[in-house]
């Protein structure tokens, strides 16, 4: 994959999370949703590629943009999949409360999982925990393992979780082992990633959310380092047979960090609100701010990217 195109797919997420910033805090999830998925379908278009969404906002006819399946790019140039969630943390956003991110992740056709619309049970680290962390095992002992790796106590680790009424034994036995824990509203991608990046002060996710975010986590982790483990959790009848139909025959497999994202990957963010590792936008009298990181498997770099924006030469904004 071009090296250049981290550029072209960081001015996708930027324009995306500009959109959506607008409508932070107005309590309206819907709009301010809308608004990511309308910037980012027409920014995908003025891109050189022949791109399919792989990963998107749900299947054909639950999704009017950015369907599962869907062609984007100009159609002229190399053939990729993209996995995408133009907002992440809708709620959040609508809110006002930190974490929400305008997130993308490119590879060459056929290595992103094409991972149903379910739920997913997760556990997340930064390189540290590579080869250290089983989903398998009790969190009680993940802790303990991870503690050892990183040479400190369980009581130095912060475990990240979706607070959520799902996750009460979860919490219950994290805050037994000893360990601190960061309770979030929404966004595990967000939440992944910042087990990866240094000074975030998380160290391992726990718990589960969607499927197709645990996919853009694994192409994060691919880039920074680290380690994603997953096991799909359909809620019902419909979620199974989703499942089939998208090919998947053993419902208790574990994914790791390749089976979700594998081959050459590419992945860029942009904060919409102000997170862990990502300030959110900021607007001016003459336009507004944005931070992001793009980042590609091949070199391991993280390119933090600042970015003012002149809304008198970006008449759509
Ligand atoms: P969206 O903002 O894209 O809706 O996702 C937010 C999110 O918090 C994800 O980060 C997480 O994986 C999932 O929702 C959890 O689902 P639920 O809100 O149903 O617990």
């Amino acid at each position: 994959m071009d090296r250049n195109f981290a550029l072209e797919f960081v001015r996708v997420t930027e324009m995306a999370a500009i959109a959506s910033a607008r409508l932070m805090g107005r309590g309206d999830e819907k709009a301010a949703d809308q608004a990511a998925v309308d910037s980012m379908r027409t920014m995908l278009d003025s891109i050189d590629f022949d791109g399919t969404v792989v990963i998107g906002e749900g299947e054909r006819d639950e999704a009017p943009m950015l369907y599962i399946g869907e062609k984007v790019g100009s159609k002229k140039g190399p053939k990729l999949d993209i996995a995408l969630d133009p907002l992440e943390g809708t709620s959040v956003c609508a809110m006002g409360l930190p974490n929400s991110i305008a997130v993308l992740a490119v590879a060459e056709e056929g290595n992103f999982l094409n991972a149903p619309d379910t739920y997913m049970e997760k556990i997340a680290t930064g390189s540290a925990g590579v080869g250290i962390i089983d989903i398998e095992d009790t969190p009680t002992n993940n802790l303990k393992k991870l503690a050892e790796a990183k040479q400190c106590r369980v009581q130095d680790l912060t475990a990240v979780i979706l607070n959520r009424p799902r996750h009460a034994d979860l919490i219950q036995e994290v805050r037994s082992a000893g360990a601190r824990i960061h309770l979030i509203g929404d966004g595990d991608v967000a939440a992944v990633i910042a087990c990866a990046m240094p000074d975030t002060g998380i160290d391992i996710l726990f718990g589960t959310g969607g499927a197709p975010e645990g996919v853009l986590a694994a192409a994060a982790l691919r880039c920074v380092g680290g380690e994603i483990q997953g096991r799909l959790k359909p809620r019902n009848d419909d979620e199974i047979a989703r499942m089939e139909r998208m090919g998947i025959t053993d419902p208790d497999r574990i994914y790791h960090t390749e089976d979700l994202a594998s081959g050459n990957v590419m992945f860029a963010a942009t904060g919409v609100t102000t997170g862990k590792f990502l300030q959110g936008v900021r607007f001016t009298n003459w336009g507004a701010v944005t931070h992001s990181m793009v980042m590609r498997s091949s070199s391991g770099t993280i390119r933090r990217i600042s970015a003012d924006h002149h809304f008198d030469r970006k008449p759509r904004y």
